[in-house]
């Protein structure tokens, strides 16, 4: 009988597939079911700084701006901000009491701002530990690396004051020297990383000729930049590394398992099928385990990372010269 009990967010799971944060982690009733399927932890759907500021933003446009309206908008800002946190403390603590795996809560950061508050009341109603969905477009020309790499290290370091559950982080790969600064990140005192986080990308229909949302769900090819970087950055790090991104499969799952993963965050593959791929990803990694004769994750997790073997350089190629040199049409 071989094990997959793992350790992520400084917290033992018994199964490196965790339930990413979506809508499907929002409810307590799909919570059960996901925990049934066999997730070795939830990750509860964020609550949104950008939500807020986007509510904030359709009342202001709503009404004139006098001092009172001024006033009236602190108010109302400071309204939403309890209520939002008041919806979040109850489904933490239905999740708690729906499922006895680790409820992890999560928020969505854009700026360093008021989040130690949330921070200690989502540890207060029992979450075991918080990831921070970090995430900048790094599109504001007059920013320089250097600001936005502050957003980053300040909000971890608020957040860590706050709270004594394990702070996570949830990242983009938009950094200028990622390896580094991932690794900076990684020696702050945080329990986990997970890359890479996938977001609302725009594309163009030009049929319409407008900006549209691009596919929200990820395709089962999108896995390969996480992986690269999983292979490079494990054993590289202060924490533990979990990845994320096109994640649809035992098979892939084994991939970043084999890089160096700890565990791998999943949430495309959830909307296409339900909790079930949670069960079939567990069976398959149990039987490739039981197929290759290791018992526990501990026997093989890590082995492909770029440091420990003959791979090294396959991480970091990047051209496809040999290929096309060769190629004739
Ligand atoms: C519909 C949807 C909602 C999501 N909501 C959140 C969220 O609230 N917070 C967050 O950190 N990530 C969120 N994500 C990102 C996922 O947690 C996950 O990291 C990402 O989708 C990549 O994994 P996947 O390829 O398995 O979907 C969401 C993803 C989807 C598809």
């Amino acid at each position: 009988m071989v094990n997959l009990a793992t350790r992520f967010f400084r917290l033992d799971l018994k199964s490196p597939v965790i339930a990413a944060s979506s809508t499907m982690t929002g409810h307590a009733a799909q919570i059960e079911k996901l925990a049934e399927a066999g997730a070795g932890a939830i990750v509860l759907k964020s609550i949104f700084e950008e939500e807020i500021h986007h509510q904030l933003q359709e009342e202001m446009n709503r009404r004139p701006r006098t001092r009172s309206d001024m006033e009236y908008m602190d108010y109302f800002d400071c309204v939403l901000r309890e209520d939002s946190l008041r919806h979040y403390v109850h489904l933490i603590g239905e999740a708690k009491k729906a499922v006895s795996i680790p409820i992890v809560a999560s928020i969505h950061c854009v700026s360093a701002g008021e989040w130690m508050a949330y921070a200690k009341a989502m540890q207060d109603a029992g979450a075991d530990a918080l990831e921070l969905n970090l995430f900048l477009v790094p599109s504001d020309f007059n920013k320089t690396g250097v600001d936005n790499d502050l957003f980053y290290l300040e909000t971890i370091r608020k957040v860590q004051q706050a709270v004594q559950i394990p702070v996570a982080i949830k990242i983009s790969s938009y950094f200028s020297n990622l390896a580094g600064f991932v690794q900076k990140l990684s020696e702050t005192g945080i329990a986990g990383i997970t890359i890479f986080n996938r977001f609302c990308t725009p594309d163009i229909d030009i049929s319409t000729q407008k900006v549209i949302v691009s596919d929200v769900l990820s395709s089962p090819h999108d896995f390969l930049i996480p992986l690269r970087w999983t292979g490079i950055l494990a054993g590289n790090l202060g924490c533990d590394l979990a990845a994320t991104t096109g994640i649809h499969s035992a098979e892939t799952a084994l991939k970043f398992l084999l890089a160096g993963a700890s565990a791998v965050q999943i949430a495309s593959v959830l909307y296409n099928e339900g909790p079930a791929a949670i069960t079939r990803m567990n069976r398959g990694i149990e039987a490739w385990m039981a197929e290759k004769g290791y018992q526990t994750l501990a026997d093989f997790n890590g082995s492909l990372r770029s440091r420990k073997n003959a791979f090294a350089a396959a991480y970091e190629r990047v051209q496809f010269m040999k290929y096309f040199g060769e190629k004739t049409y």
